[in-house]
C-alpha cells in the first residue's frame, strides 16, 4: 500500500487543480492506497533572504514559516502528485518561492531513496504554457524525486478540466506510481527530455542540443531527439551531481568571495558606491 501526497498549487477553491486533486485522491483510495491532499495556500512560505546560513553554518533556516512542515509532508510520503495551474507561461509564484528555499532542505533529502512523482499542469486551451512542466519538474527534481509522468490538461473555468479526455491518462499515471520501482534511464528517442519533460532545447552545435533543465545532451534525429542512457543517468539533478554542485561550487563560493573582496571594494570606490 502506497501513501501518496497530493499537493495543490492553486489558490482557487473548487478550481481545476482542486477538482483533479479530489479525482486522484478518490482513485488512490479506491485502489486500496492512502492519500492526503495538501494545499500550498495553507502553508506560509517566506522568500529566501539569501543569507546562506543554511549552507555555510549548516543551520536550519531562521525564517519563521512552514518550510519544513511542507517538506515533511512530502518526504514522509511514498510519492508526490503535484497539481499546478499555468500562470503567465509557467507556475504560480509561490511554488517558485518554495523552490528558492531548496538549499535549506538539501540535508533532509540528499540521502533519501529516490521516490516517484507525477506533475500535472492545468492550462487554458491556448499555446501559453512552454515553461510550465519544466518549472514544475525542477521543483520535483530539487526535492530528489523521480518524475515518472508529466503533462498538461486543459481547462480555463472552474471544472472545465473534467471535460478533457486526458483524465484517463491520469489513472494510468497513478497505476505507474503504485507499481514504481527505482530503475535507471534507458536510451530513447523522444520529443521531450525524459528527465524533466522539457521540450525547449539549447543548441550546442549542428544537430546537438541539450536540455536546459537537466543538461542532458539531445541529438536531433529524424523522429525526434536521441537521449543516451549514460547521459540521462548523470543529469544535473542526480544525487551525485547535486552533491558535486554543493561541494565544488556552493561551498567554495565563500572562500572565492573572500578572495575577491578587495577587488570588489576597489570597484565600489571607483564607481562611487561606498
Ligand atoms: C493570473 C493568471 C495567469 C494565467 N496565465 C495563464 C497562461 O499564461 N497560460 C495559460 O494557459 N493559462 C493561464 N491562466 C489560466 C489558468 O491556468 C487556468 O484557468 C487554470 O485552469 C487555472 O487552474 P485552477 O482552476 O486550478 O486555478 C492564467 C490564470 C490566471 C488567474
Amino acid at each position: 500500500m502506497k501513501d501518496i501526497c497530493i499537493l495543490v498549487a492553486s489558490e482557487r477553491r473548487n478550481g481545476n487543480c482542486d477538482l483533479l486533486a479530489r479525482f486522484t485522491d478518490k482513485y488512490i483510495k479506491e485502489k486500496g492506497n492512502k492519500s492526503k491532499i495538501i494545499y500550498l495556500k495553507d502553508f506560509e512560505i517566506k522568500q529566501c533572504q539569501g543569507c546562506m546560513s543554511c549552507v555555510f553554518k549548516n543551520t536550519k533556516c531562521k525564517l519563521d514559516d512552514d518550510l519544513y512542515k511542507l517538506a515533511d509532508a512530502i518526504i514522509k510520503s511514498d510519492a508526490l502528485i503535484l497539481l499546478a495551474p499555468t500562470y503567465v507561461l509557467t507556475v504560480p509564484g509561490k511554488l517558485k518561492v518554495y523552490l528558492d528555499r531548496f538549499l535549506c532542505l538539501y540535508p533532509m533529502i540528499k540521502n533519501n531513496p529516490e521516490k516517484p512523482a507525477l506533475s500535472i499542469g492545468v492550462s487554458s486551451p491556448i499555446d501559453w504554457n512552454q515553461f510550465h512542466l519544466p518549472m514544475m519538474n525542477i521543483f520535483l527534481l530539487a526535492l530528489g524525486l523521480r518524475v515518472i509522468d508529466s503533462y498538461i490538461v486543459y481547462g480555463a473555468g472552474q471544472g472545465e478540466v473534467l471535460l478533457d479526455d486526458r483524465l484517463k491518462k491520469i489513472e494510468k499515471s497513478m497505476e505507474k506510481l503504485f507499481g514504481y520501482k527505482p530503475q535507471p534511464f534507458t536510451s530513447v528517442v523522444s520529443p521531450y527530455c525524459p528527465v524533466d519533460y522539457c521540450d525547449v532545447f539549447q543548441r550546442v552545435e549542428k544537430d546537438l542540443f541539450r536540455c536546459p533543465v537537466c543538461l542532458t545532451p539531445a541529438r536531433m534525429v529524424e523522429q525526434g531527439f536521441y537521449f543516451d542512457a549514460k547521459d540521462l543517468n548523470h543529469h544535473r539533478w542526480t544525487a551525485n551531481k547535486m552533491q558535486e554542485h554543493f561541494d565544488e561550487w556552493i561551498l567554495t563560493t565563500k572562500e572565492r568571495f573572500r578572495r575577491l573582496l578587495p577587488e570588489i571594494y576597489r570597484k565600489k570606490k571607483d564607481f562611487g558606491l561606498v
